[in-house]
């Protein structure tokens, strides 16, 4: 097998920055992609928390002025990560989350940041590093979408290019008069080029050059093509359907792995779930809940925002109530849908808890505690919690979208299928839908055979990268081979 070099771009990445599900594929699949003979290196930011680990890391090369200030590329190692970093302190040292100002507002030269983050990808994907001249350069959402784009309009030999779309909300965009100071031509202000709406979008950049066009799953890959599913990219994308293909996300099942979680306060394996017990109660005294083994606890860990559908369960929280069930919420974001979770722990003590924050080691005790784990979202490109629960025996209640629909398995449609139930799925995404779920999820708590059954198709379920990471190999090696 020849080896395939892939030039990654990504603006987070897993352990080092992470914001969202991004960081963890960006962490995740460059190491799975090692048994399948490609060899990914990753470009990503110079940020606070980057540099910190990059102290043994070479200088490639250096720039006086770099889009307005000294940059330099190096080249590291973290972690199983081969990595280039952009280091250029005037656009990224900056603490905190990587695309907002500490009062919540996008970076206003946000544009310039990953302008300046595609323009280096594409100069390595022209051969500026020598030692690394990839056949493939693979750029992640809007922050990369530009990669594609400047490798076009360069107008030289190229490497391949892959822009997957981990969310098709987030769209970079931008005035025209950014173009002028990224080093695009005038002419990629156009329907066919970057023009979007009368301004510009980064996204619309990848959609538009890359070569193949992926994102994190086939259900969300065919809603996407849908106008209201495509955000405004609908068209584009059918247009583009040839070339589109939806590869399903995997997790990382040695970061997640109940049998060695040093996260978790009692680990477990798959053929012994005694100890979930032992985690629950624990779970239930962290978010101030009753003890109680026969509640049903119910487990969120989410981004707040309108995608993840929360406003949905806060209606159902009379159901909730009515079957007997607990809920433990975990998550941050939107302000509004914080302070209405913090009222209602308020208004039901002991039955609902939540903490607001970004917690790694409470997301693990979480899966761990939890008998079910709820995804509601209105769209969801693949998901990830809803893979962890599937490994921790914390049942998914989720709703029928993208990668929800196609990595959960009804307790309804098992039979039919022919795979094994290992959750619950509602449609549509309404409140009502989501209650009746939870009725029926709660009838099948109390039914210990059922639940267990559950809980075993689950933990037999592959949620891992393995062969999720052969598809990515096969799509480079199409590319390559069809332009051999
Ligand atoms: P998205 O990327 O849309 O936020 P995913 O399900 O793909 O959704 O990925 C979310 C990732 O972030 C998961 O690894 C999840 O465990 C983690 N996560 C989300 N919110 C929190 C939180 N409040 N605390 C800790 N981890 C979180
Ligand atoms: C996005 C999506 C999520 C997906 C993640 C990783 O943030 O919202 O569904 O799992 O990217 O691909």
């Amino acid at each position: 097998m020849t080896p395939v070099r892939v030039l990654a771009v990504a603006s987070e990445v897993y352990p080092i920055i992470k914001t969202g599900g991004l960081a963890d594929v960006a962490g995740a699949l460059p190491v799975a992609l090692k048994t399948h003979g490609v060899e990914m290196r990753t470009l990503m930011p110079g940020y606070p928390d980057v540099m910190r680990l990059m102290s043994g890391a070479a200088e490639i090369r250096s720039w006086p002025d770099y889009f307005g200030g000294p940059g330099r590329l190096l080249a590291g190692f973290h972690e199983g990560l081969d990595l280039f970093v952009l280091d250029v302190p005037h656009l990224y040292a900056r603490p905190g989350n990587p695309y907002v100002t500490p009062e919540g507002v996008d970076w206003p030269d946000n544009g310039l940041r990953f302008a300046a983050l595609a323009r280096i990808a594409a100069d390595i994907g022209h051969g500026l590093v020598p030692a690394f001249v990839p056949d493939v350069v693979h750029a992640h959402d809007w922050q990369a979408g530009l990669a594609p784009a400047y490798l076009h309009y360069d107008n030289r030999p190229r490497p391949a290019t892959v822009m997957t779309i981990h969310n098709m909300a987030y769209q970079g965009k931008f005035a025209r008069e950014l173009i002028g100071s990224i080093g695009l031509p005038w002419s990629a202000f156009d329907v066919r080029g970057l023009e979007y709406f009368g301004g510009i979008s980064f996204l619309k950049a990848g959609l538009q050059f890359a070569d193949r066009i992926t994102t994190v799953s086939p259900t969300y890959a065919q809603e996407i093509q849908s106008d209201e599913g495509g955000m405004g990219f609908g068209g584009l994308l059918r247009e583009r359907a040839g070339v589109l293909s939806g590869i399903l996300n995997g997790i990382d099942t040695s970061v997640w792995n109940p049998q060695e979680d040093p996260h978790i306060a009692y680990r477990y394996g798959a053929d012994d779930l005694t100890f979930r017990a032992a985690n629950k109660a624990v779970l239930q005294q962290q978010f101030n809940l009753d003890s109680s083994d026969e509640a049903p606890l119910l487990g969120v860990i989410s981004r707040l925002s309108w995608q993840k559908g929360l406003d949905l369960l806060l209606e159902t929280i009379p159901t909730i109530m009515g079957e007997g069930m607990q809920l433990a919420l975990l998550g941050s974001g939107d302000r509004d849908l914080q302070e209405r979770y913090q009222a209602a722990a308020r208004a039901n003590p002991g039955r609902i808890g939540v903490v607001i924050g970004y917690d790694e080691i409470l997301a693990h005790l979480l899966q761990a505690g939890s008998d079910a784990l709820i995804v509601p979202s209105r769209f969801e490109p693949c998901g990830l919690t809803q893979l962890c629960a599937l490994r921790y025996g914390a049942i998914p209640i989720v709703s029928r979208v993208g990668g929800l629909e196609d990595t959960i398995v009804d307790i309804g449609e098992a039979g039919t299928s022919g795979r094994n139930a290992t959750g619950f799925k509602f449609a549509p995404v309404t409140a009502e839908a989501l209650a009746g779920s939870l009725r029926k999820a709660n009838a099948a708590f109390h039914d210990k055979q059922t639940w267990r059954q559950l809980q075993r198709n689950g933990l037999a379920t592959d949620v891992s990268w393995r062969g999720r990471a052969g598809d990515y190999a096969t799509l480079y090696r199409d590319l390559m081979a069809a332009r051999a």
